[in-house]
């Protein structure tokens, strides 16, 4: 897949379109700029009316109308929908929610994930349009399904609850080494046969927690395997074409370190709220994720809306100049693509109030003019393809803490993974310090700090490989609740943060929870003070050195913050204060922003395999600022705005971005 340019473009439905639109699409397409559009997405009732008939001369007559007219094709495999015809004949297939409920068909993704039949059809779809499509000019990129786990991420049928034990058998081998792991010493939940093992469907209280830990992982995977098995047939029968399908950001319920291992390119959907003026740090925080997943390697923004959207209650459209600076914000951040959701505004359907790249007025209209002026814009960017960033910082990201994390039944249901690493991401945000994240098993070694704002759940392995970062001079900063449980999510005993204990000279001897609305005061080395909400902790130190104190509440007098050689511990949440902790740390660890730039201004870095850099600068306000430019970038050309004159300083308009170039 090569482009020349950054790809542009979108969901192209023209399934919902009478043929005569067709010539239309495809002429305005390329006034835009377009050079790629995602096809067939929702298309599997059009292209297989019937269990034996295939309709395929429409998508032959667009996949040449397309090529001819140079626009690149992401081609869906289009398996997130079955057709009514399918259903009918299969009510097995339809997925069963925790209460026995079966799913309906008449919205879309109504499938159970282990259904034999749906997974056969679906690889019978695959396969006839690899077969027809493999070798197809116009076919850029392969697009499986669409963005798995969107609306239904686990099924509680009999036949996902015979995959489950199917696939506990091969992580346990034997009932009582799973009787162990689950700890069903507990409640008399004691297992003699496979077969008395169900999935964690609704039951009169707490359901075994491992056991719901387990259906997490078990149901990351059975997705896992339904896009395996399209991805096998797409290598055999189109080698050499990429193969992806839509992330959905930083999305809890799939694993995306093992996902991404096996797409040949990470494809993200993003739909910030324009509704939400800090927006854009989540924004941030999902592209970075995007970025890491495949080791630094540019990804693809898919999906994002070119105004509002229509699945919210309240959907506020794009302030004129918001959806380029979201969208260069995702280029800034390593996308070599900007595609959209999607072409052409639907007339019917759940999403007709959704914005499109042509909305229902036509050319005559706001919308298409952005859609044009910004395609044109978006060619000058074409030297940053390929371009990657660095980091000195990392995160550690581990979906099997998450999922643990937010079991029933723990200290605080207020402790959420996005809401404890959000601050956290934030604070590195607001000084342009980039970071990447990192699997509890990456490579620490590079970085100069490395930051795990929770870790509950810690295995062994990882709290070493921690520990040996920290004593070879590493800057390791550890968040609140972690290090609590094993892989089984049974406690490390003998005191928390058990396998972190050493390193953090520290020990727990309880938690303590805040309730909404109460606080504690935190007061910092040099006396600044804090407050945490969320969390605080009984803390003693084991070696450790006190950098913060309670200051009020319970705890008051007791160690907030420790500091062991080059290892830190907070014990507590201080949500949008947390650079209060961060900030003086990352500094003593050498670690340097991309940019010292003005409140608001977001600074990255791109370097291209040609040696060039691209400094890109986004203005997220509403105001016009001014940045002086440090002495290598005071001659560089900005590829958005070809009649700068070397200056040492940059105006910003509001919402406004620059691309220097060296
Ligand atoms: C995505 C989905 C698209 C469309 C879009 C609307 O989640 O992949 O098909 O529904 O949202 O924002």
């Amino acid at each position: 897949m090569s482009a020349s340019g950054l790809w542009y473009g979108g969901d192209y439905n023209p399934e919902q379109w009478p043929e005569e639109v067709w010539a239309e699409d495809v002429k305005l397409m390329r006034e835009a700029g377009v050079t790629m559009v995602t096809l067939g997405v929702f298309a599997w009732a059009r292209l297989q009316p019937g269990p034996q008939e295939w309709d395929f001369g429409w998508l032959d007559v667009l996949l040449d109308q397309l090529h001819a007219h140079g626009v690149a094709v992401d081609l869906a495999t289009a398996t997130a929908s079955p057709p009514a015809w399918l259903v009918r004949a299969h009510p097995e297939l339809l997925p069963v929610t925790a209460d026995g409920v079966r799913l309906e068909f008449g919205s879309r993704q109504h499938y159970c994930p282990s259904s034999p039949v749906y997974r056969a059809a679906a690889v019978r779809l695959a396969r006839a349009l690899a077969e027809r499509y493999g070798r197809h000019p116009a076919v850029a990129l392969w697009h499986v399904h669409n963005e798995y786990g969107d609306h239904v991420t686990e099924c509680f049928c009999a036949e996902s609850a015979a995959h489950f034990r199917r696939w506990l058998g091969t992580r346990y081998g034997t009932v009582e080494q799973l009787n162990s792991a689950w700890g069903t010493g507990f409640w008399s939940q004691h297992y003699r046969d496979w077969t008395e093992i169900e999935p964690p469907r609704t039951a009169p209280g707490p359901v075994n927690p491992t056991q719901v830990l387990d259906w997490r992982r078990f149901c990351s995977d059975a997705l896992l395997e339904c896009y395996r098995a399209e991805k096998v047939v797409l290598d055999e029968l189109a080698p050499g074409t990429p193969v992806t399908t839509n992330f959905m950001s930083m999305f809890k319920a799939l694993d995306y370190w093992a996902w991404a291992a096996e797409e040949d390119v990470v494809a993200d959907d993003a739909y910030p709220d324009p509704a939400d003026p800090t927006a854009q740090v989540g924004a941030a925080l999902n592209y970075d994720l995007m970025r890491s997943l495949k080791g630094g390697a540019p990804w693809m923004l898919l999906e994002q809306a070119p105004s509002a959207v229509s699945w919210r209650a309240v959907n506020v459209p794009k302030r004129p100049g918001l959806q380029r600076l979201w969208s260069l914000q995702a280029v800034a951040r390593g996308a070599d693509a900007v595609l959209y959701f999607q072409w052409r505004a639907s007339r019917a359907g759940a999403e007709k109030h959704h914005s499109a790249l042509l909305p229902h007025r036509g050319t005559d209209s706001r919308g298409w003019r952005e859609t044009v002026r910004f395609g044109a814009e978006l060619r000058r960017l074409a030297p940053v393809v390929g371009g990657r960033s660095t980091a000195q910082v990392a995160i550690v990201l581990d979906w099997d803490s998450w999922w643990a994390l937010e079991l029933e039944d723990h200290p605080s249901a207020r402790m959420r993974w996005s809401e404890l690493l959000r601050p956290w991401y934030a604070a590195l945000h607001r000084r342009n310090i980039a970071v990447d994240f990192l699997p509890p098993d990456g490579e620490l070694g590079y970085y100069q700090a490395v930051l795990a704002p929770n870790l509950y759940l810690l295995r062994t392995a990882t709290a070493r490989r921690l520990t040996a970062y920290a004593a070879a001079g590493g800057h390791l900063v550890c968040g609140p609740f972690s290090g609590v449980v094993d892989e089984h999510d049974h406690i490390h005993l003998g005191g928390y943060p058990a396998p972190l204990r050493e390193a953090l000279g520290v020990v727990v001897d309880e938690w303590w929870p805040l309730p909404e609305g109460a606080e504690a005061e935190v007061v910092l080395e040099g006396g600044a003070r804090v407050t945490a909400t969320r969390w605080t902790e009984w803390l003693e130190t084991e070696g450790a050195e006190t950098v913060g104190r309670y200051g009020s509440g319970p705890l008051a007098g007791r160690p907030a913050v420790t500091r062991h050689g080059t290892a830190w511990y907070l014990s507590c949440d201080l949500g949008p204060q947390t650079g209060a902790v961060l900030d003086p740390i990352l500094d003593r660890a050498g670690v340097t922003p991309v940019l010292a730039a003005p409140e608001g201004v977001e600074a990255t870095l791109r370097r291209t395999p040609d040696g060039a850099e691209h400094l890109f600068l986004l203005n997220h306000t509403d105001e016009p600022v001014e940045l002086a430019l440090p002495e290598g970038w005071q001659r560089a050309a900005d590829l958005l705005d070809p009649a700068r004159t070397p200056d040492p300083a940059l105006r910003l308009d509001p919402l406004g971005v620059a691309v220097l170039r060296r």
